[in-house]
């Protein structure tokens, strides 16, 4: 074999840590140099102050001389982006071949403050505990909700010149937002829906996501360009439509079934929120905000009614402290199941012996 080849197949066993890929592969080998046994690498790292690159070289240097005939080995560091600031707009988009992503579920409401917010995390959550590699997209522009149920304070996005890397939470999920890129985050974002569609887009693109089996995007609220922006930019598999019991007016509810059909996109199922309130002492069940409408719905859909979600002051709490992983809800067990039967290409990946 080249020996050219096989030093670039030694470098391909050296992975780094932070963006779960080779070396080769993340384009951090600028160039090969062999001179009769002598071998010089050019290592040029993402980032211009790569913590680990005591770490790499050492390995590259160890790596390239088991290569047979290989005696001397020099790592040269390319630092060209060294002194310049990240230019963001002018080198991201060239992560779409690290990104592999089997499973889009998007989730809906007709109106704002029914859940939808509350469904994702949870959905989330249920996936990472059965094993999935999940990721979530925050697309609400104007209300992103999602970083604040997930984390105590705010995580940091990092930034490669080539890519935003998500912040993890502390299960594991990966979490991107607009929210994480305003300098405060109270600042508003008012946008109009084709813009939205476009930051989306970016952060599908631009957003070093890696291996994810769900990626669960948590729609704008309502019917408007925005959410139907977002859904034609997006690979998405279904839709999960919450309501809850006085959110659950029969045209709003039609209203994005058109949309879920115009862009071809099926809806799962529905998941009705805050149906009724268990009170801890007598366990009797009350319908605070009355009666549910959710199977008349569903069956003039034809969709199954995936859950009926309980009014929860713990929900209420954790959610506020970033402490959504946290939370048990026996009911949306039903939820993530049916996800995990409608999408049966996405296998529990293999965990490592
Ligand atoms: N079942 C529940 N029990 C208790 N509190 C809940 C429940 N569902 C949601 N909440 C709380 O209600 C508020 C609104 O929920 P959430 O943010 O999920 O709604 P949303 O539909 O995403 O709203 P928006 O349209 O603004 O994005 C949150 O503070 C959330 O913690
Ligand atoms: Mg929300």
């Amino acid at each position: 074999m080249n020996q050219r080849v096989e030093i670039l197949q030694a470098l391909r066993t050296i992975k780094d840590p932070e963006l779960d890929r080779d070396i080769v592969t993340l384009n951090f080998i600028a160039d090969v140099k062999i001179e009769e046994g002598n071998v010089t690498v050019h290592f040029r790292p993402d980032t211009a102050k790569c913590p680990l690159l005591d770490q790499l070289t050492s390995e590259i240097k160890q790596k390239v001389l088991q290569v047979e005939g290989v005696q001397e080995v020099e790592v040269v560091i390319d630092h060209p982006k060294q002194d310049e600031p990240v230019e963001a707009e002018q080198e991201f988009g060239g992560v779409q071949d690290l990104n592999h992503v089997k499973k889009v579920i998007a989730v809906m409401s007709g109106k704002g403050g029914v859940g939808k917010s509350l469904v994702t995390g949870l959905l989330a959550v249920s996936l990472r505990r059965k094993g999935y590699r999940v990721g979530i997209l925050d697309a609400d522009i104007t209300g992103p909700s999602i970083p604040k149920i997930f984390f105590a304070g705010r995580p940091e996005v990092s930034y490669s010149p080539r890519a935003m890397l998500p912040p993890v939470s502390s299960t594991g999920i990966k979490v991107m937002s607009i929210n994480l890129l305003l300098k405060n985050e109270e600042d508003a974002v008012i946008w109009r829906g084709p813009l939205v569609g476009r930051a989306i887009k970016q952060f599908w693109t631009d957003t070093l996501w890696g291996d994810i089996d769900y990626f669960i995007v948590d729609l704008p609220p309502g019917t408007s360009d925005a959410p139907l922006t977002v859904m034609q930019s997006l690979p998405i598999s279904g839709i999960l439509l919450v309501t809850s019991p006085q959110g659950l007016a029969d045209m709003v509810v039609r209203k994005a079934a058109n949309m879920a059909s115009q862009v071809g996109v099926p809806i799962l199922g529905i998941v009705e929120n805050m149906s009724f309130f268990k009170a801890p002492d007598t366990g009797t069940e009350y319908e605070i905000f009355g009666p549910s409408h959710a199977d008349e719905t569903a069956n003039a859909l034809e969709i199954p009614v995936l859950a009926r979600l309980p009014i929860d002051s713990n929900i209420a709490i954790l959610c506020d402290q970033g402490k959504v992983e946290e939370c048990q809800v026996p009911e949306f067990n039903a939820v993530t199941a049916w996800i995990e039967r409608v999408t049966p290409d996405c296998q529990l990946p293999k965990m490592p012996a």
